[in-house]
């Protein structure tokens, strides 16, 4: 049999237990008003990397971190004049803020999935706003495989994750989600208009009204991470962070003035300044130094090449390869 994560009620116990399994960089399925989220450390990269591979997810999108108050984005985001006013309005409640990450912050560069920007919510339902005062900051999606509607009661999240996928510890059932609809997303750049990424729980008018003025449109309004078109979402294309250094993949045999991204045994000796994605061949290991190790690579390479060794392509090596081979494509 497989197992199945068991359904808790919120109870004291149940909270310091689940904050306690996030805390060692496991997944716990949670409610919130919207609907459930499948929730891990938003510090831990490889509890991050746990998500994309519990959702089965083809590519990483850049998810939310759930924060208990503002003050707590305001220590990981820059938290302007905008945000301020937004989050006055509709905190806690169904609006996520995309607003640039904080250089100090501490957040997994995968929850931004290598972007310069995060997305914070302050959520309403008092059973995450417990959880996220016990157990910090939280990155979490939907809590529902890839491709699949959302989940809104605690039912749906162990049938469609709790088999068979060994990550998720627990599910913390806060009954029915009163929206069952997933949060407006606004993206507040630091130079340019409020945006409308996603629409949402939060009407656009509403957020219009306290702003003072209309909302710009996403270029895509396909904004939807289960959507099997994905590649029009905000973390697939144009927006995304790509390294300055060319990039060359799939290479076995290096150059002296490479500089390389390993994965696995490395065999004979790799330049000087080289990195491993995971000297064991563990791609969720790999998948949680992606981006941090592209960045400190393109950081050394002063015109060199970043060569990248071989990731097979399962699991998340299929997530690793799409992000390898879009940070690779010529660029404009
Ligand atoms: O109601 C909700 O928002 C639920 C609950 C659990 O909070 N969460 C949710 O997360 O729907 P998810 O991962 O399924 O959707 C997050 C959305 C995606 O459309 C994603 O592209 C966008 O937010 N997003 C996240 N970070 C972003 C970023 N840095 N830039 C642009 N879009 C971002
Ligand atoms: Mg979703």
């Amino acid at each position: 049999m497989e197992d199945q994560a068991d359904i808790l009620q919120p109870l004291p116990d149940a909270l310091d237990s689940a904050s306690a399994e996030l805390a060692s960089g496991r997944l716990v399925a949670f409610p919130t008003e919207t609907v459930y989220g499948l929730g891990a450390s938003a510090l831990i990269d490889e509890a991050v990397a746990a998500i994309f591979e519990a959702k089965g997810r083809p590519h990483f999108n850049p998810l939310i971190v759930h924060v208990p108050d503002s003050g707590t984005a305001a220590q990981h985001t820059v938290f302007d004049a905008r945000a301020t006013l937004l989050a006055e309005a509709f905190w806690p409640g169904g609006l996520t803020l995309v607003l640039p990450r904080r250089a100090d912050t501490p957040i997994s560069l995968l929850v931004s999935a290598g972007l310069d920007t995060m997305a914070v919510r302050c959520p309403a339902h008092r059973v995450a706003h417990d959880l996220l005062k016990r157990a910090g900051p939280l990155a979490a999606p939907s809590a529902n495989v890839s491709g699949k509607l959302s989940p809104t009661q605690a039912a749906h999240v162990a049938a469609s994750l709790g088999t068979g996928r060994g990550h998720l510890a627990m599910v913390l059932d806060g009954g029915e989600c009163a929206i069952g609809l997933e949060s407006t997303v606004i993206g507040l750049p630091l130079d340019g208009p409020a945006t409308l990424l996603r629409p949402g729980a939060v009407p656009r008018k509403d957020v219009e009204a306290v702003l003072g003025y209309a909302l710009a449109q996403a270029e895509s309004t396909d904004q939807d991470e289960e959507s099997t078109q994905g590649r029009s979402s905000p973390g697939q294309l144009a927006s995304h962070y790509a390294p300055d250094a060319p990039i060359a993949l799939n290479v076995t045999q290096f150059d002296e003035n490479d500089v390389v991204l390993a994965f696995g045994a490395e065999g004979s000796s790799l330049p000087h300044g080289s990195l491993n994605l995971s000297p064991t061949g563990n791609l969720r290991e790999a998948a949680a130094h992606l981006f941090s190790m592209l960045r400190a690579l393109d950081g050394v390479a002063k015109g060199r090449r970043i060569a990248v060794m071989p990731i097979p392509h399962e699991g998340l090596g299929e997530a690793i390869n799409d992000r390898l081979s879009r940070a690779a494509a010529p660029r404009p």
